[in-house]
């Protein structure tokens, strides 16, 4: 009987064919007494002309034969609030079952015939109302105009009919309650009239030859001004997928360019109304107080929200990019909702592959860092209801949006099963290995309280509809006695109820911001106008305070005052609706937002004021050529800093240095996560294996106890060596009176004291090829090259490795020289492999660092007219050296992975993250007195860390300090030099060095 009755009514609307149903729209269930523009002329509201217009979607036998609710609203999205008003009329014929057919589709039903529907078997119906379509406004049901005198313009897109439906001949309007009518055109705007009380109320009224058809409607009005127009528009563009939105810039009074700029971008569903988000922002008066400390206001809207997380993360992206073009200072990001996540892995992604975002501050506000929970009633719901009442395909898109599964910690698939979606799965992977932005501090904010305290009940019953037709009952988390969370039988066939999916904590009862869904779902069934429905717990928690402030607990708990990845947040008082702002809430975001830096010039120049770390790039030519002004302002001002090129933190004190080269149980050479190789030239190098450059203990250490002791014993005739070949380039030059200092002299002379102390053969065409293959390798890291230069470095690493491997061969069977003879004759526990592998890196490691200190120290002595001092006491260049590392150091920064999680500085580290000992900027430090000064006769000068510390201090130390004092002796033999050219610095800013540097002697 039961379902043989569902059975009929589904027939019925399946026979209903357009000779019998003209409109297409057959109103089978539910309530039918539309106004019909005749007779009575209810006053509507706009949310009542939205129920009503919900029956006629639902009667609608084809999807396009009513224009979605959606999308008539979305029409006036773009239209302001202050604007006239566009009214929406729907005129529609619609079908609805006479009496006697209800009878009939029962007895149809008990007997098992099928039934014969036929033309009198139902009543045309007219359906005529009239609203006026404000767009969605934050927390305002029904939505206003702004101001009391209202103007009307009616819009074509906005008269709806069935397809082919007959279109008014005439249309007036009557603004008075005396009925006075007026004509009036589409597209022209009509009026004012004047509010009385909260709302204005107007007539409409269509003639059709003799019909005429007559509508009434109230719009709300409120004296709150509409927000500012925005001063400017930019369209917005992802770079790797279709995602677009628009950036609605509001500047602080008075600009004519934005300078300090705040970027929010909107939640979820995305495309939304500017004015919606700026009155979200500005609720309790934050955008003005913004405004008045002087920042601007950057709102970052999504054409579309429901489309996986991270498509719309290139949209904030190309914001930035637009912001930095317009602004050097550093800039606020962050986001509502959905948006605080979008910010949240656009800035994280951008550090990950090494673009500067320049963002001092990210703010979040409401996010679901760890997800939304939206009542699984609610869903449920939709998804069985959905089948009988198309207009809950609004709903259904929502809740099944790619971006709505990211987010929601439960949702129900097509089959009706409770749990995270695979996209949330994948999404909550990548956002995990993301992490945070490291450069920005990181502010967040809950809508719900902190102490614990929740807000719904749980179990409690939030919907009961109770009807011939239909009887449903919802509960929230953990459902009711029998852990039942929805249940019910429409059209008496039951519905596959759901049960609670086990060790779900009570979501709906958590503290959290709030959301309204539960009383939404009560509105929709009681629009259906069938049977009792009875309500409660309307409000229950979206986005538990646990997962605004990403903490790993339970979601009852109260949170602790400082903990989780933010460095800075606050809780609201109650537990409010999702994205209310209170006052004391806003008032804590203006604080710590405090007042913007004061701006700065792109220029590293020290004499600049003042200073703008967000705009640090280690890569900028002019930064490359004087790094030192740079540091001393990090040391000043922000002595630890996040820097995305390099995606690590820079420590610039000397402590810090010293802590990080040091302690070698909490900082590793290696990422202890067993990070993935970086792609690229570098990163292909790295596959060559670890060597003693690149491991950490134990094999670090096993490396280390054959090669160090073997590399002393061979480098005993070094100094001697480095003066006689240097003595040979000296001579030649003495005669020709110039030289390029690089070339000539700084890479071949320490080159072949390399070459001779590993044991190469004396042979020039050999020695040359392997100073190419070295360059290769070298220049895998230089940015500038086209990056098919740049993978030769495999290709000459290979070729090195190979000619080395066949040297130790060679050296095991005959004749052993230098390094590699003497490790392939007693190479203690290494293999093969470890001993050619670590002669490939002293080849690579063993000559530059020389070179570039010799030049840097000429330069020096040049500059500060020092050369003289020198040449009068020859014994002062060995200790001299320690100056000219001190102040310019071949290596300028040191890199390190976190092996723990701990605290360095103050700065909270986790494991794996990157750190950056910036030696150079140490040697600099306030212990060294009159630091940025040459003093060759300098105490403390031995005290830099030129040459790293700890168990990777430099195994080439002591070599170096023979043969770059040799040299240096030997060119001051030289006349007087003058720099006879333009020195290039290289373009790495790990390492620091000429490329160049052209001499020319005039006679002593
Ligand atoms: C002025 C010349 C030099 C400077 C400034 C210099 C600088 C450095 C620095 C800063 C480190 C430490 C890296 C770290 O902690 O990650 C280092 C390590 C190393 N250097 Fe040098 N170096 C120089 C010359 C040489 C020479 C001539 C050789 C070999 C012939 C050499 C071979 C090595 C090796 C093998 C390591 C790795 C040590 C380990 O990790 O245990 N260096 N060097």
């Amino acid at each position: 009987m039961t379902a043989s009755l569902a059975d009929q009514i589904s027939r019925l609307r399946d026979a209903a064919g357009p000779d019998i149903v003209p409109g297409r729209l057959l109103a089978a269930w539910g309530r039918t007494n539309f106004p019909s523009g005749a007779g009575e002329i209810p006053v509507l509201t706009q949310p009542e002309w939205s129920g009503l217009y919900f029956l006629l979607e639902n009667a609608a036998l084809e999807p396009d034969v009513v224009k979605p609710l959606p999308s008539v609203e979305g029409h006036t999205r773009d239209m302001r609030p202050d604007g006239p008003v566009p009214i929406a009329v729907a005129s529609f014929r619609v079908a609805v079952p006479s009496e006697g057919l209800a009878g009939s589709v029962h007895a149809a039903a008990a007997d098992g015939h099928e039934l014969r529907l036929a033309a009198e078997d139902l009543e045309e119906r007219r359906f005529f109302a009239a609203t006026g379509v404000l767009f969605d406004q934050w927390q305002r049901t029904p939505p206003a105009h702004r101001g009391r005198d209202v103007t009307f313009v009616l819009d074509r897109a906005l008269y709806l009919t069935n397809p082919g439906g007959a279109w008014p001949d005439r249309v007036e309007a009557s603004l008075d309650d005396d009925l006075t009518w007026q004509e009036v055109q589409f597209g022209e705007p009509f009026g004012p009239r004047r509010a009385v009380g909260d709302s204005v109320e107007i007539s409409i009224r269509c003639r059709y030859g003799d019909d005429v058809r007559t509508a009434r409607f109230a719009v709300a009005v409120s004296d709150d001004p509409a927000p500012p127009p925005p001063d400017d528009t930019w369209r917005l563009r992802a770079s790797e997928t279709p995602a677009r939105g628009r950036a609605w810039v509001v500047r602080a009074p008075g600009r004519t360019e934005i300078v300090n700029p705040v970027i929010m971008v909107e939640g979820f569903p995305g495309n939304r109304s500017y004015q919606y988000t700026y009155e979200v922002l500005n609720q309790t008066g934050m955008v003005d107080a913004l405004h008045d400390n002087g920042y601007d206001l950057v709102i970052v809207g999504l054409d579309d929200g429901m489309r996986p997380i991270e498509h719309n993360t290139g949209v904030l992206v190309d914001c930035i990019k637009q912001a930095r073009d317009r602004t050097t200072r550093p800039l606020v990001v962050g986001g509502l909702s959905m948006g605080g996540l979008i910010s949240r892995y656009a800035l994280a992604k951008m550090e990950s592959t090494g673009q500067t975002h320049g963002t001092r501050i990210y703010l979040s506000i409401d996010a679901p860092h760890r997800g939304t929970y939206t009542s699984l009633g609610v869903q449920w719901f939709v998804h069985s209801l959905r089948p009988v009442a198309p207009a809950l395909r609004g709903f259904e898109r929502l809740l099944n949006a790619a971006s709505n599964q990211q987010l929601l910690l439960l949702w129900l698939d097509d089959d009706g099963k409770a749990a995270p979606s695979k996209l949330r799965d994948a999404f909550r992977a990548e956002l995990e290995k993301l992490g945070y932005p490291r450069q920005p501090r990181r502010l967040a904010v809950s809508c719900g309280r902190g102490d614990g305290v929740g807000g719904a009940e749980a179990g409690a019953r939030t919907l009961e509809w109770e009807s011939e037709l239909v009887a449903i009952t919802i509960n929230t988390l953990p459902g009711n006695a029998d852990g039942v969370i929805a249940e019910g039988s429409w059209l008496r066939s039951r519905l596959a109820p759901l049960e609670a999916p086990p060790g779900q904590p009570p979501w709906e009862t958590a503290p959290g911001g709030q959301n309204t869904y539960n009383g939404e779902v009560s509105q929709v069934a009681a629009n259906l106008g069938v049977g009792k429905v009875t309500h409660d717990q309307d409000r229950t928690c979206g986005v538990p305070t646990v997962s605004a402030l990403d903490l790993d607990q339970s979601p009852l708990d109260p949170v602790p005052s400082a903990a989780g990845p933010f460095d800075a947040y606050t809780c609201s008082a109650t537990n409010v609706q999702h994205l209310e702002l209170t006052e004391e809430v806003s008032d804590w975001v203006v604080k710590e937002l405090g007042l913007p830096p004061a701006p700065t010039p792109r220029e590293y120049a020290r004499s600049l004021e003042p200073w703008n770390p967000y705009t640090f790039d280690p890569y900028e030519p002019a930064f490359l050529a004087d790094p030192y002004a740079t540091y001393a302002r990090f040391r000043e001002h922000d002595p630890h800093f996040f820097v995305p090129r390099t995606a690590s933190r820079w420590f610039f004190h000397y402590d810090a240095c010293e802590q990080i080269l040091n302690d070698r149980t909490r900082f590793l050479k290696n990422d202890p996560d067993g990070s993935e190789l970086t792609p690229g030239p570098v990163g292909i190098l790295r596959a060559f294996g670890s060597t003693v450059f690149t491991s950490d203990p134990p094999r670090h250490t096993d490396l280390r106890d054959v090669l160090e002791p073997a590399f002393r014993t061979q480098i005993a005739r070094a100094e001697a060596n480095a003066a006689e070949r240097a003595q040979k380039i000296i001579d030649k030059v003495s005669v020709r009176g110039h030289m390029e200092l690089i070339a000539d002299y700084a890479v071949p002379v320490p080159a072949e004291i390399v070459f001779d102390v590993l044991g190469i053969p004396d042979d020039q065409v050999v020695r040359s090829g392997l100073l190419q293959w070295a360059g290769l390798i070298i220049a895998a890291a230089d940015r500038t090259l086209s990056l098919p230069m740049r993978f030769q470095a495999g290709t000459a690493k290979m070729a090195l490795q190979t000619y080395l491997q066949g040297l130790l061969h060679r050296y095991e069977q005959e004749a052993p020289q230098g390094l590699i003879g003497a490790l392939a004759q007693a190479r203690g526990d290494l293999r093969p492999e470890d001993v050619y592998t670590t002669c490939v890196e002293l080849v690579i490691a063993g000559y530059m660092s020389s070179t570039w200190l010799v030049a840097s120290a000429m330069r020096i002595l040049i500059d500060q007219k020092q050369l003289g001092a020198l040449r009068a006491d020859r014994s002062k260049i060995k200790p001299a050296l320690d100056e000219f590392l001190r102040l310019e150091p071949p290596v300028q920064v040191i890199d390190r992975f976190a092996a723990q999680d701990m605290e360095l500085c103050g700065v909270p580290l986790r494991t794996g993250d990157k750190v950056t000992a910036v030696t150079a900027s140490a040697n600099r430090d306030a212990r060294f007195t009159d630091p940025d000064a040459l003093r060759l006769d300098r105490a403390n000068a031995g005290e830099h860390l030129s040459f790293g510390d700890g168990i990777h201090r430099c195994i080439g130390e002591p070599l170096a300090r023979r043969v770059v004092p040799a040299m240096l002796d030997r060119l001051l033999d030289l006349g007087e030099p003058v720099i006879d050219g333009l020195p290039q610095w290289q373009t790495n800013p790990y390492l620091r060095g000429m490329t160049n540097l052209p001499l020319r002697f005039s006679c002593r």
